[in-house]
Protein backbone atom coordinates (compact mmCIF):
# COMPACT_ATOMS: atom_id res chain seq x y z
CA UNK A 1 0.00 0.00 0.00
CA UNK A 2 1.31 3.12 -0.97
CA UNK A 3 2.36 5.55 2.20
CA UNK A 4 2.82 9.45 2.30
CA UNK A 5 3.46 11.65 4.27
CA UNK A 6 0.51 15.58 3.84
CA UNK A 7 -0.96 18.22 5.30
CA UNK A 8 -4.89 17.91 5.71
CA UNK A 9 -6.28 21.21 4.81
CA UNK A 10 -9.35 22.30 6.91
CA UNK A 11 -11.17 22.85 3.29
CA UNK A 12 -15.07 23.51 3.66
CA UNK A 13 -16.73 20.63 3.39
CA UNK A 14 -19.96 19.19 2.01
CA UNK A 15 -20.07 16.49 4.07
CA UNK A 16 -22.19 18.17 6.56
CA UNK A 17 -22.41 17.40 9.90
CA UNK A 18 -25.66 15.52 9.72
CA UNK A 19 -24.33 13.14 7.10
CA UNK A 20 -21.63 12.54 9.40
CA UNK A 21 -23.82 12.09 12.52
CA UNK A 22 -26.28 9.69 10.27
CA UNK A 23 -23.62 7.79 8.96
CA UNK A 24 -21.23 7.22 12.19
CA UNK A 25 -25.45 6.38 13.87
CA UNK A 26 -24.98 3.68 11.02
CA UNK A 27 -22.08 1.84 9.82
CA UNK A 28 -20.12 3.53 11.75
CA UNK A 29 -21.27 2.49 15.26
CA UNK A 30 -20.53 -1.12 13.91
CA UNK A 31 -17.02 -0.95 14.67
CA UNK A 32 -15.62 -1.78 17.42
CA UNK A 33 -14.17 0.35 19.69
CA UNK A 34 -10.08 -0.05 19.20
CA UNK A 35 -7.38 1.96 17.57
CA UNK A 36 -7.13 -1.24 15.31
CA UNK A 37 -10.82 0.10 13.40
CA UNK A 38 -9.31 3.70 12.58
CA UNK A 39 -8.27 2.30 8.95
CA UNK A 40 -11.34 0.26 8.32
CA UNK A 41 -13.54 3.38 9.88
CA UNK A 42 -11.66 6.10 7.96
CA UNK A 43 -12.26 3.85 4.63
CA UNK A 44 -16.15 3.18 5.15
CA UNK A 45 -16.66 6.91 5.74
CA UNK A 46 -14.62 8.18 2.63
CA UNK A 47 -16.98 5.37 0.87
CA UNK A 48 -20.05 6.77 2.00
CA UNK A 49 -19.28 10.60 2.77
CA UNK A 50 -17.10 11.05 -0.69
CA UNK A 51 -14.33 12.56 1.32
CA UNK A 52 -12.76 12.75 4.84
CA UNK A 53 -13.96 15.60 6.43
CA UNK A 54 -12.62 17.49 9.90
CA UNK A 55 -16.25 16.45 11.23
CA UNK A 56 -15.49 12.76 9.97
CA UNK A 57 -12.03 12.31 11.41
CA UNK A 58 -13.84 14.04 14.80
CA UNK A 59 -16.75 11.85 14.70
CA UNK A 60 -14.31 8.36 14.41
CA UNK A 61 -12.17 9.69 17.23
CA UNK A 62 -15.18 10.52 19.38
CA UNK A 63 -16.42 6.79 18.50
CA UNK A 64 -13.00 5.06 19.20
CA UNK A 65 -12.08 7.54 21.71
CA UNK A 66 -8.71 8.66 20.55
CA UNK A 67 -7.66 12.07 19.97
CA UNK A 68 -8.67 12.90 16.70
CA UNK A 69 -4.86 14.05 15.56
CA UNK A 70 -4.58 10.55 15.74
CA UNK A 71 -7.16 9.79 13.07
CA UNK A 72 -5.70 12.76 11.15
CA UNK A 73 -2.34 11.41 11.31
CA UNK A 74 -3.45 7.69 10.42
CA UNK A 75 -5.38 9.40 7.49
CA UNK A 76 -2.72 11.70 5.80
CA UNK A 77 -0.52 8.59 5.97
CA UNK A 78 -2.29 6.52 3.12
CA UNK A 79 -2.35 8.07 -0.54
CA UNK A 80 -5.86 6.31 -0.13
CA UNK A 81 -7.81 9.01 1.51
CA UNK A 82 -9.03 11.88 0.08
CA UNK A 83 -9.79 15.23 2.51
CA UNK A 84 -11.52 17.04 -0.60
CA UNK A 85 -14.22 16.55 -2.47
CA UNK A 86 -13.48 14.16 -5.24
CA UNK A 87 -13.61 16.35 -8.21
CA UNK A 88 -15.52 15.45 -11.40
CA UNK A 89 -13.08 13.17 -13.35
CA UNK A 90 -10.73 10.83 -11.38
CA UNK A 91 -7.24 10.52 -13.35
CA UNK A 92 -5.05 7.69 -11.83
CA UNK A 93 -1.57 6.95 -12.51
CA UNK A 94 -0.14 3.73 -11.94
CA UNK A 95 2.90 3.75 -9.92
CA UNK A 96 3.75 0.01 -10.21
CA UNK A 97 6.69 -1.36 -10.70
CA UNK A 98 5.93 -2.44 -14.78
CA UNK A 99 4.48 1.10 -15.15
CA UNK A 100 7.69 2.76 -12.74
CA UNK A 101 10.24 1.43 -14.96
CA UNK A 102 8.43 2.45 -18.20
CA UNK A 103 8.26 5.95 -16.87
CA UNK A 104 5.37 6.21 -14.36
CA UNK A 105 7.46 8.73 -12.38
CA UNK A 106 7.55 11.50 -15.20
CA UNK A 107 4.27 10.91 -16.12
CA UNK A 108 2.99 11.31 -12.54
CA UNK A 109 5.33 14.60 -12.12
CA UNK A 110 4.27 16.24 -14.96
CA UNK A 111 1.12 15.35 -14.26
CA UNK A 112 1.03 17.16 -10.97
CA UNK A 113 2.42 20.36 -12.90
CA UNK A 114 -0.51 20.01 -15.65
CA UNK A 115 -2.86 20.14 -13.16
CA UNK A 116 -0.71 22.03 -10.32
CA UNK A 117 -1.97 19.42 -7.88
CA UNK A 118 -0.13 16.83 -6.13
CA UNK A 119 -1.99 13.03 -5.49
CA UNK A 120 -5.23 12.82 -3.61
CA UNK A 121 -6.30 16.72 -4.57
CA UNK A 122 -8.52 18.45 -6.66
CA UNK A 123 -7.98 20.70 -9.42
CA UNK A 124 -9.14 24.27 -8.17
CA UNK A 125 -12.02 23.90 -11.00
CA UNK A 126 -13.39 20.69 -9.46
CA UNK A 127 -12.66 19.38 -12.80
CA UNK A 128 -10.22 16.26 -11.60
CA UNK A 129 -9.08 14.57 -8.86
CA UNK A 130 -5.37 13.12 -9.09
CA UNK A 131 -4.77 9.44 -7.67
CA UNK A 132 -2.30 7.01 -7.55
CA UNK A 133 -2.59 3.40 -7.69
CA UNK A 134 -0.43 0.60 -6.94
CA UNK A 135 -1.11 -1.23 -9.82
CA UNK A 136 -3.88 -1.65 -12.11
CA UNK A 137 -3.48 -4.98 -13.42
CA UNK A 138 -2.51 -4.38 -16.97
CA UNK A 139 1.14 -4.17 -16.60
CA UNK A 140 0.95 -5.07 -20.31
CA UNK A 141 0.11 -1.79 -21.42
CA UNK A 142 2.77 0.15 -19.05
CA UNK A 143 2.93 2.94 -17.88
CA UNK A 144 -1.00 2.86 -17.45
CA UNK A 145 -3.34 5.89 -16.91
CA UNK A 146 -7.02 5.51 -15.63
CA UNK A 147 -9.87 8.38 -16.61
CA UNK A 148 -12.76 7.61 -14.77
CA UNK A 149 -12.34 3.45 -15.00
CA UNK A 150 -11.11 4.35 -18.63
CA UNK A 151 -7.33 2.80 -19.06
CA UNK A 152 -5.31 4.64 -20.97
CA UNK A 153 -2.06 2.30 -22.05
CA UNK A 154 1.43 3.23 -23.05
CA UNK A 155 1.39 7.10 -21.67
CA UNK A 156 3.73 9.56 -22.33
CA UNK A 157 2.91 12.69 -20.54
CA UNK A 158 2.22 14.63 -23.98
CA UNK A 159 -0.30 12.11 -25.07
CA UNK A 160 -1.50 12.36 -21.16
CA UNK A 161 -1.82 15.75 -21.43
CA UNK A 162 -3.72 15.29 -24.83
CA UNK A 163 -6.05 13.06 -23.35
CA UNK A 164 -6.85 15.05 -20.38
CA UNK A 165 -7.69 18.14 -22.79
CA UNK A 166 -9.98 16.30 -24.63
CA UNK A 167 -11.19 14.72 -21.21
CA UNK A 168 -12.08 18.46 -20.49
CA UNK A 169 -13.43 19.26 -23.54
CA UNK A 170 -15.81 16.41 -24.09
CA UNK A 171 -17.15 16.52 -20.46
CA UNK A 172 -16.04 12.64 -20.04
CA UNK A 173 -13.83 9.89 -20.66
CA UNK A 174 -15.60 7.72 -22.66
CA UNK A 175 -15.46 10.44 -25.26
CA UNK A 176 -11.52 10.63 -25.00
CA UNK A 177 -9.45 8.62 -27.91
CA UNK A 178 -5.76 8.60 -25.76
CA UNK A 179 -2.68 6.84 -25.77
CA UNK A 180 -1.33 3.70 -27.42
CA UNK A 181 -3.59 0.63 -26.72
S1 LIG B 1 2.24 -1.93 -12.75
FE1 LIG B 1 0.92 -0.52 -13.73
S2 LIG B 1 -0.72 -1.75 -14.41
FE2 LIG B 1 0.53 -3.12 -13.29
Amino acid sequence: MKKRKKRISSVKTDASAEKVERWLKGAGASFARSRSSIIPMLQSAQAALGYLSPEAMAGIARHLRVPTALVQGVASFYAQFRFQPAGKHKVTVCRGTACHVRGSGRLLDDLTLALKVTPGRTTPDGVFTLETVACFGSCALAPVLVVDGKVYGRQTPAIAKKTLNRVRRSGGAAAAHGGRP
